[in-house]
């Protein structure tokens, strides 16, 4: 989604701005603009594209000023041109504003400004705030309280900052519903909506909380909330590195990912698998364990990957814990009346931490009492905060819009909450040190799969024209299905659907002929020979079948197109590395179709928007 980044300080700003947006452009990239204002000067540059035709243009016209704020836009309201990017004006053109989020009641408010002889020439909401900010800002004469002020007026959600030339010397931001993050320097100070556009400066930050507004300069900081109440805010320590966000050597981002992924789940299991008394140990649950395990009913809610990954942790904790499980899509049930009991645990999935439709949800079930509680990647994040406890999945900084090592990472955070639970509840201490052990084993058994990627990318050559693709599995493996079609088409733009394996019969089976690739995944389980069957009824109607089949297996050979053995683990865990030929696979096909991987069009990273 939209991103945000500003800077006051003495040094010029211009470089600042255009390195923070970079860092920001996987989240939303349809536009971009800078507004910077110097002693008299207060100069917009925005323009349809990347960031680097923004780049380009500012650093030909040499521009330089002290302060400036800068934004990537995913296009709400309005196409995405010029006219609609940020910095959006004020009619006078001395107050400059960007914005990420929606104003919902923009539509009222134009009208009154209008009456009030108010011009509007972009589509956006976001210009209907500067002229309200405007409004206030003369009423007020205080740059701060007119912000304040307007907010109150505005219904829906905003990350914003706002600077203007009649008061030079700061930056006002306010958040709600959307991240917005101070970054605190020496005589200089930093806003965005991300981290990571931060890391490169400082590493003590502020999290503004919704509702909060503040003001920056270059010495320091203050925060109201928006019905002006004093805020003590607190600097926090980030431990995010600048190295974890660059492509180490890599063509994209994604590959970058799938690469890290023995890292990447051996970091989120790191310190939590004790083999001796076969249990995990989850220091973000702790107080709440019996709790959780004593549950009538766990509800998990999330989007997209994330809510693959639920999926699984149905299949997992429903098994192994005996604790009743169901996965929600978050959009939905935010706006559903779910039925919650003060017996049930609500697990929110996240990585970025801040989509808004779970964020939502997450504050619904809090207002249901129910224990809320969130897994998600993003230290810090909004639904990290919101949460009563949680797991932080320790995948590292994830970039590409696609996601890879999330999900690996949140199934291992899954696996490691199925054994805590099962512990308590009906697992032996036998089973839980055989399984603890084979978690252990996890990130070299990636390693070994990643060493596929020359043979999956020959593969990908033959499947770079298909038009539809069919991803089946069963049990556990069906939301890897899900998850293999996703990564296809978030990336490659070829229509694929998952189906639990044995629902192919009732409806995609009339797909399929000489044109249809169908990826199977099918390692040596309980279900194994049923999958067989499905094969054969692929075949038999001549439809192109891959299997991710494991190592042992000497049946497939006989029957699929082209496999990919990898090496076997136990049905809990088989998801985690099932899913890694499937990103592979994907990522190829994408890349040999010549399409940007780490930018899919019309997808953002962070969907901080309903
Ligand atoms: C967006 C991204 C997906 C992601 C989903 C949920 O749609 O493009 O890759 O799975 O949001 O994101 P979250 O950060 O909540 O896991």
């Amino acid at each position: 989604m939209c991103g945000i980044v500003g800077y006051i300080g003495n040094n010029n700003c211009v470089p600042i701005l255009i390195e923070g947006l970079k860092r920001l452009e996987y989240r939303g990239y349809d536009s971009a603009g800078i507004g910077i204002i110097d002693k008299n000067v207060s100069i917009i540059e925005k323009y349809k594209g990347k960031v680097s035709i923004l780049e380009d243009n500012v650093y030909k016209k040499k521009l330089s000023a002290t302060l400036g704020i800068g934004h990537t836009r995913w296009a709400t309201h309005g196409e995405p041109n010029k006219i609609n990017a940020h910095p959006h004006q004020n009619n006078d053109k001395d107050l400059f504003l960007i914005h990420n989020g929606i104003i919902e009641n923009y539509q009222i408010l134009k009208e009154l400004l209008a009456k009030k002889g108010y011009k509007f020439y972009s589509q956006t909401d976001t210009e209907v705030l500067a002229n309200l900010i405007d409004f206030h800002f003369k009423k007020t004469k205080d740059l701060f309280e007119g912000v304040r002020v307007a907010l109150n007026e505005v219904e829906g959600a905003y990350g914003i900052a706002v600077i203007s030339k009649k008061e030079p010397d700061k930056i006002v931001v306010a958040k709600k519903g959307s991240p917005l993050v101070i970054g605190v320097g020496r005589n200089e100070n930093y806003i965005a909506s991300d981290v990571n556009a931060l890391i490169a400066h400082t590493s003590r930050v502020v999290y503004l909380e919704d509702d909060e507004v503040a003001l920056i300069t270059k010495d320091g900081f203050k925060a109201r909330t928006i019905a002006n109440h004093k805020l003590d805010k607190t600097i926090e320590e980030i431990t995010v590195s600048a190295d974890e966000i660059t492509k180490g050597g890599y063509q994209h981002y994604m590959l970058k990912e799938i690469m890290e992924q023995p890292e990447s789940v051996r970091n989120s299991l790191r310190g939590r698998l004790l083999e001796k008394e076969g249990i995990s140990k989850l220091g973000g649950l702790q107080g709440f364990e019996d709790r959780i395990a004593q549950s009538d009913r766990i509800i998990i809610s999330a989007c997209g990957t994330s809510w693959h990954a639920a999926l699984v942790g149905e299949y997992m904790i429903e098994e192994y814990a005996g604790i009743p499980v169901e996965v929600e899509y978050a959009s939905e049930f935010r706006y559903r009346n779910p039925i919650i009991n003060p017996n049930d645990t609500i697990f929110f999935i996240s990585q970025s931490g801040e989509t808004a439709d779970t964020l939502a949800a997450l504050k619904e079930a809090k207002k249901k009492g129910a224990l809320v509680l969130g897994i998600c990647n993003v230290v810090g994040s909004s639904i990290a905060r919101a949460s009563e406890a949680g797991v932080y999945i320790h995948a590292g900084p994830e970039i590409g819009v696609a996601s890879t090592k999330a999900f690996t990472a949140q199934l291992s955070v899954l696996a490691l909450i199925t054994i805590l639970l099962a512990r308590k509840r009906r697992m032996s201490h036998m089973d839980g040190r055989k399984l603890v052990k084979e978690m252990d084993l996890i990130p070299d058994k990636i390693a070994k799969i990643l060493t596929l990627n020359k043979k999956i990318e020959k593969l990908a050559e033959k499947f770079v024209n298909a038009t539809n693709f069919l991803y089946l599995g069963r049990g556990y493996n069906f939301p890897v299905a899900l998850e293999g079609a996703l990564k296809l088409k978030e990336i490659s733009y070829i229509h694929a659907e998952g189906y639990p394996a044995a629902e192919m019969k009732h409806g995609p089976i009339a797909l399929i002929d000489e044109n249809m690739p169908v990826v199977f995944i099918a390692p040596l389980d309980a279900v194994h020979e049923k999958v067989l069957s499905n094969i054969q009824e692929v075949k038999a109607r001549k439809g192109k079948v891959i299997v991710i089949a494991n190592e042992l297996d000497k049946k497939v050979d006989k029957m699929a197109d082209h496999v990919i053995k990898i090496p076997s683990t136990c049905p809990l865990l088989a998801p985690i590395l099932n899913v890694i030929p499937l990103q592979l696979l994907a990522y190829h096909i994408a890349v040999k179709k010549g399409l940007n991987v780490d930018q899919p069009r019309n997808l953002a990273k962070s969907v901080t928007v309903e």
